[in-house]
């Protein structure tokens, strides 16, 4: 990544976020300068010796460690980084973009953006045509998810972030889709309701069974939405190597409930 935004081909270039990876498959995410190392038990390697390379290339640290060279996805970009809030996990985030049907050139509102790892997906795939509007309540979070979305993206013209907290109301009217990733969601069903068009989408990504009912409740307390749809996205990785196939001992067990609710005529 640059500050124009994600580099997709070509050799690669000083200020770029490539991923290392090493001989154990750790992986490191480094942004590329000339004239920097990167330091190992097994010596330095040059930063100078991976720009002009192409994705995927080798490289080698002084003594002769090697080191696999990729543009990291964007599960590798996001899941690599020093983040300051709970993002939405990649294994969720396929899911909410099909759940929530966001198509090119729809109109979503978001909230809160965070440190903004979902609002890159969101951009991604309303498209130029359509338009991401981000509620956010704290300064420094409107601020640090801004400085992701550029970062990935470079500059967008169709996002734009509101620090609001958007429990006290949603200004478009219109809206395709409302996506929400706070620890209270009843508060904007009734904006929600206002805010989209018949047939509109509203999901929120809820950590707690507690919260779910809360949800729930509040839709059939507002009226405007057919019976919402919940469920959790499970992931079982599997660890292949040699004759060992079975599932990982360890996984990330849950991250989130998805609650899903289509508003009626
Ligand atoms: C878990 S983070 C969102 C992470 C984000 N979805 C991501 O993937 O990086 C929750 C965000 O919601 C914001 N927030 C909480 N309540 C809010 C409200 N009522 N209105 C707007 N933003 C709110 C918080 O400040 C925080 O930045």
């Amino acid at each position: 990544m640059t500050e124009g935004g994600r580099i997709r081909r070509g050799p690669f270039q000083a200020g770029e976020d490539v991923l290392l990876v090493s001989p154990k498959g750790e992986e490191h995410l480094v942004t590329l300068a000339h004239g920097k190392v990167f330091g190992t038990h097994k010596g330095n390697l040059l930063h100078d010796d991976i720009v002009g390379k192409e994705d995927g290339c080798r490289a080698w640290t002084a003594m002769g460690s090697e080191y696999r060279v990729f543009r990291p996805t964007y599960i590798q970009y996001v899941m690599n980084q020093k983040r300051n809030a709970q993002i939405i996990y990649p294994k969720d985030t396929g899911p909410i973009l099909l759940w929530a049907d966001v198509f090119p050139g729809a109109t979503v509102i978001e909230a809160g953006i965070g440190w903004g790892a979902l609002t890159i997906k969101l951009l991604e795939a309303v498209g130029p045509e359509g338009k991401v509007v981000s509620y956010e309540i704290r300064d420094d979070f409107a601020e640090s998810g801004a400085r992701t979305v550029r970062r990935y993206l470079g500059e967008t013209e169709n996002h734009e972030i509101k620090v609001r907290d958007i429990s006290q109301g949603i200004d478009e009217r219109g809206v395709d889709r409302v996506v929400l990733d706070l620890p209270e969601p009843w508060n904007v069903v009734p904006h929600a309701l206002s805010a989209l068009l018949p047939g509109g989408i509203l999901l929120s990504y809820l950590p707690s069974t507690t919260q779910v009912k809360q949800l729930c409740d509040r839709f059939v307390e507002v009226g405007g939405f057919a019976d919402p749809e919940t469920f959790e996205v499970i992931l079982r990785p599997w660890h292949v190597k040699g004759m060992s196939v079975r599932p990982v001992q360890w996984m990330f067990s849950h991250s989130a409930f998805l609650v899903v609710a289509r508003k009626t005529q």
